[in-house]
């Protein structure tokens, strides 16, 4: 019996019985065919499909709203942007042709990783071919240049910071709990004081939507002689004058060493990038493999890119507008009795506390309603802590806003607990 055939190998058992779990937990993901309509956004066409093992079927085309984009500014739909990214692909074709050391430095990327150096006040930056590599691979590297590192590491962070730190062989981490400065001051003092430390940490922290103290955090890192490493992934191009993210918006980005952020969410097109001073970004760049082994970003992603950021630099508006925008929508749910987290952010989380819960609401307001939230379970967020996660951003409308809290107020009566039912259903009769 060969190898690949399903009984041939433990693993084709393994896969077997681990996804019937992940069922039986409610834990099993698919995904939802959506295509944006640029022109439209937040809109969205589902066209009729037949299901596969990982989509649903869709029984006839319909339009949808979504919720849960984190491109929140709509700079992937933003016409500049868009033309940007048209004229380099006609002018300098598609694939990048090679990594950055090959063939695949084109003028884009060495004006974008000075434009993103800029914007947080550094000497350099490097770009990435996802946030999630940015992360990984200058984690790794940084912790595994020379020995004894010592990384501690917020509870919270992100997979792609947690892959660089758990991939630095030799390197120790200390994990203290989520922005507690009292328990990370208690674990830095404790350490040996001529360790090499690294404190990497978020700033907006998607999922719960809090902020941390990175004042805070870099009067630690002075005081027990730390770098810091922060992931201002959520928060660049919505926070700060300029869009720097909140080490800009608190006036600290000069006090951080590695400030990482992406150009998928609040700059609305793809890849990642750390910057920092001219020698820690000159190492990298010379020792990250996770930069120096794989294809550059292609130059139209990277001429949209620059675009997007010199735009939303200059653009105010749309950051006020995206607030004016996440609290109208608070003050609806708050006005509807729809329980919701409040954050110090952007991001709305509606606790569902049960993952197959949470995947029913999710689809029902999709089926039945036509929104698209997605649901957020284990292992993504603890289990019990299952939540629907909403960004509202500058183009949901007001009537857009109506249409999420009716449906919200309809599901959550059968949904929810008899507890929360109870205190939304007064508003809805
Ligand atoms: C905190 C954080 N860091 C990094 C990433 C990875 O960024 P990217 O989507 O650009 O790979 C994400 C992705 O959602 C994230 O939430």
């Amino acid at each position: 019996m060969s190898s690949n055939h399903p009984d041939g190998h433990p693993f084709y058992r393994f896969c077997r019985t681990a996804l019937a779990d992940i069922r039986t937990q409610g834990r099993y993901r698919q995904f939802t065919p959506l295509a944006r309509e640029a022109d439209r956004y937040p809109v969205y066409e589902q066209e009729k499909a037949p299901a596969t093992p990982a989509t649903p079927a869709c029984d006839h085309d319909r339009e949808v709203v979504v919720w849960s984009s984190n491109d929140y500014l709509g700079m992937g739909v933003e016409p500049v942007v868009m033309d940007a990214a048209i004229t380099a692909i006609r002018e300098h074709g598609a694939g990048a042709g090679g990594t950055r050391n090959i063939a695949g430095t084109s003028p884009f990327h060495t004006a974008l990783e000075r434009e993103l150096a800029d914007l947080h006040g550094k000497e350099a930056g490097l770009l990435f071919v996802s946030g999630y590599v940015s992360n990984q691979a200058s984690l790794q590297t940084i912790l595994t240049s020379m020995p004894g590192w010592i990384c501690f590491s917020d509870r919270l962070n992100h997979a792609s910071m947690i892959a660089g730190i758990k991939g630095a062989r030799g390197s120790t981490t200390v994990i203290y709990e989520h922005n507690d400065l009292e328990d990370l001051e208690a674990k830095l003092a404790a350490a040996p004081p001529d360790a090499p430390k690294l404190i990497a940490f978020e700033s907006v922290y998607s999922m719960d939507g809090d902020i941390s103290d990175i004042a805070g955090t870099c009067a630690l890192a002075r005081k027990y002689n730390a770098m810091t490493y922060l992931d201002e992934v959520h928060a660049v191009g919505l926070y700060g004058a300029q869009g720097g993210g909140i080490s800009e918006r608190d006036g600290v980005a000069d006090q951080v060493d590695v400030i990482e952020g992406t150009l998928s969410k609040g700059f609305g097109v793809h890849g990642g990038y750390i910057t920092a001073s001219s020698e820690v970004v000159e190492y990298l760049r010379l020792a990250a493999s996770g930069f120096i082994f794989t294809t550059a970003l292609p130059p139209a992603v990277v001429a949209a890119a620059l675009t997007s950021v010199r735009q939303v630099r200059k653009d105010a508006w749309r950051r006020e507008k995206m607030f004016e925008r996440v609290n109208a929508f608070r003050a609806r749910l708050r006005k509807a009795g729809i329980p919701f987290t409040m954050t110090p952010s952007h991001i709305v989380p509606i606790p569902v506390g049960d993952a197959q819960r949470c995947r029913d609401l999710s689809d029902r307001l999709l089926n039945e309603y036509g929104l698209y939230a997605t649901p957020i379970n284990y292992p993504t967020v603890p289990r019990g802590t299952e939540r629907l996660r909403l960004t509202p951003g500058p183009f949901h409308t007001d009537e857009m806003m109506d249409q999420m809290v009716t449906a919200l107020s309809k599901l959550m009566r059968i949904n929810a607990p008899v507890d929360v039912a109870q205190k939304i259903a007064e508003p809805v009769k």
